[in-house]
C-alpha cells in the first residue's frame, strides 16, 4: 500500500513518513499546496497512491484571529477540495483535525466523545470543524481524526510553528521561574505514538471520526514541571490562570478527548503523555538514536 502524506515536512507528516518508509509518498507544501485547487486532482491522480492522509494545516491559532480567510482557504477549502478529489478517485482520505474544536462548554469536566456537538471559540478551531464537515459529507471513504498537542522532533529542525515541550526547554534554560496556564486541561500527544495508531487505523477500512491522543490528561503548568523534573531543571513553574495569560484567540478550558473508539479498533490505548514525554526527551538527548534521527 502507498500511503501519500500532505504536510510531509510537519511534526506529524514527517514523523509518518519515517514510520511508512518506502510505503509513503511525502509532498510537502511545494509539492501539493492545498489552496492550489486547480493542481491537486491531477496529482493524486498520477500519484498512483493508495490512500491520502492530510496532516497539513494553518495551525497559528492567535493569528488566526486576524487572518481567517487564510485559516479557511488551508484548513476548511483546501480539505474540501481533497476530499472531492479523493471522491471522484475513490482514494481513502485520513484528514486530521483538532480538540480546538470543543471550547464553549467552559464547565465540562468529562472527555469529550466523538457523538458530542463541537464548538469551537477560535477561528483556527472554526476553521478546522469546518474542514472536518467538509471531509465527512463529500468523502465517503474517511477516516477524520482529532488530536491534541503534539509534539515531535521535527519542530527542532523548524518544521511548523515548533512545539510546548521544546519552547519549554528553551525558556527554561533562560529563566529562573515561568508562569503557565494550569486552567487548560487537555492531553499533550506524542507524534510517534499517534502517527503509529494512525498507520494502523488506515489498514482497517473502519472509516469514521475518531479521537486520537496519548492517555491521561494534564495542564500546560503540568506538561512544564514535568519536563524539568524530568530534565532535572530547576525551573519553578508558577501556575496561573488563563486571565493572566491573555491571548488573542480563546482556548477550551477543558479538550480532553475521550479515544475508546479508536481504542476499541485498536485493541490497545495510547501510551500514557508522561511515558511518551520520558521517551521523547530520551531520545532528544541521545541524537545518535534513529528514533530522533529526523531531527539531527
Ligand atoms: N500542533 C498541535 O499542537 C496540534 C494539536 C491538535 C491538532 N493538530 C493538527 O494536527 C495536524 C498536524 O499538526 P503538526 O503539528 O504536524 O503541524 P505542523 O508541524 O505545523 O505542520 C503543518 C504542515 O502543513 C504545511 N502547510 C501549511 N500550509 C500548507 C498548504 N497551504 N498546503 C500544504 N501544506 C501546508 C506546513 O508546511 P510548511 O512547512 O511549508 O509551512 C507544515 O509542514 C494538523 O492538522 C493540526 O491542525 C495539531
Amino acid at each position: 500500500m502507498r500511503i501519500g502524506v500532505i504536510g510531509a515536512s510537519g511534526q506529524l507528516g514527517s514523523e509518518l513518513c519515517q514510520q511508512l518508509g518506502n510505503a509513503a509518498v511525502p509532498w510537502t507544501r511545494a509539492a501539493i499546496d492545498l489552496t492550489d485547487h486547480v493542481a491537486l486532482a491531477p496529482m493524486l491522480r498520477d500519484s498512483g497512491v493508495d490512500l491520502v492522509i492530510n496532516t497539513a494545516a494553518y495551525n497559528k491559532v492567535d493569528l488566526s484571529e486576524d487572518e481567517p480567510e487564510l485559516a479557511f482557504a488551508v484548513n476548511a477549502f483546501g480539505p474540501r477540495q481533497l476530499a472531492l478529489a479523493c471522491a471522484e478517485l475513490e482514494l481513502p482520505l485520513m484528514h486530521v483535525s483538532t480538540d480546538y474544536v470543543f471550547g464553549q462548554e467552559v464547565h465540562r469536566d468529562r472527555p469529550w466523545q466523538e457523538t458530542d456537538a463541537p464548538g469551537p471559540v477560535s477561528a483556527y478551531g472554526t476553521s478546522k470543524l469546518t474542514g472536518e464537515y467538509f471531509v465527512r459529507s463529500l468523502c465517503p471513504q474517511h477516516y477524520v481524526v482529532r488530536t491534541c498537542g503534539l509534539y515531535g522532533h521535527a519542530a527542532r529542525q523548524g518544521a511548523g510553528k515548533g512545539n510546548f515541550v521544546e519552547t519549554m526547554l528553551r525558556l527554561g534554560r533562560e529563566r529562573e521561574e515561568l508562569r503557565i496556564v494550569n486552567d487548560q486541561h487537555c492531553t499533550p500527544t506524542s507524534v510517534r505514538d499517534l502517527a503509529a495508531a494512525l498507520i494502523e487505523l488506515a489498514a482497517t477500512e473502519q472509516f469514521g471520526l475518531y479521537h486520537a491522543t496519548n492517555s491521561g490528561q494534564t495542564t500546560w503548568a503540568e506538561l512544564a514541571a514535568e519536563v524539568f523534573s524530568l530534565e532535572q531543571m530547576n525551573t519553578r513553574v508558577i501556575p496561573i490562570p488563563s486571565a493572566e495569560y491573555p491571548t488573542k484567540a480563546r482556548r477550551p478550558r477543558y479538550s480532553v478527548l475521550s479515544c475508546t473508539r479508536l481504542e476499541e479498533v485498536l485493541g490497545r490505548p495510547l501510551p500514557s503523555w508522561q511515558e511518551a514525554l520520558r521517551r521523547y526527551l530520551e531520545e532528544r538527548r541521545t541524537p545518535e538514536n534513529p528514533s530522533a534521527r529526523s531531527a539531527t
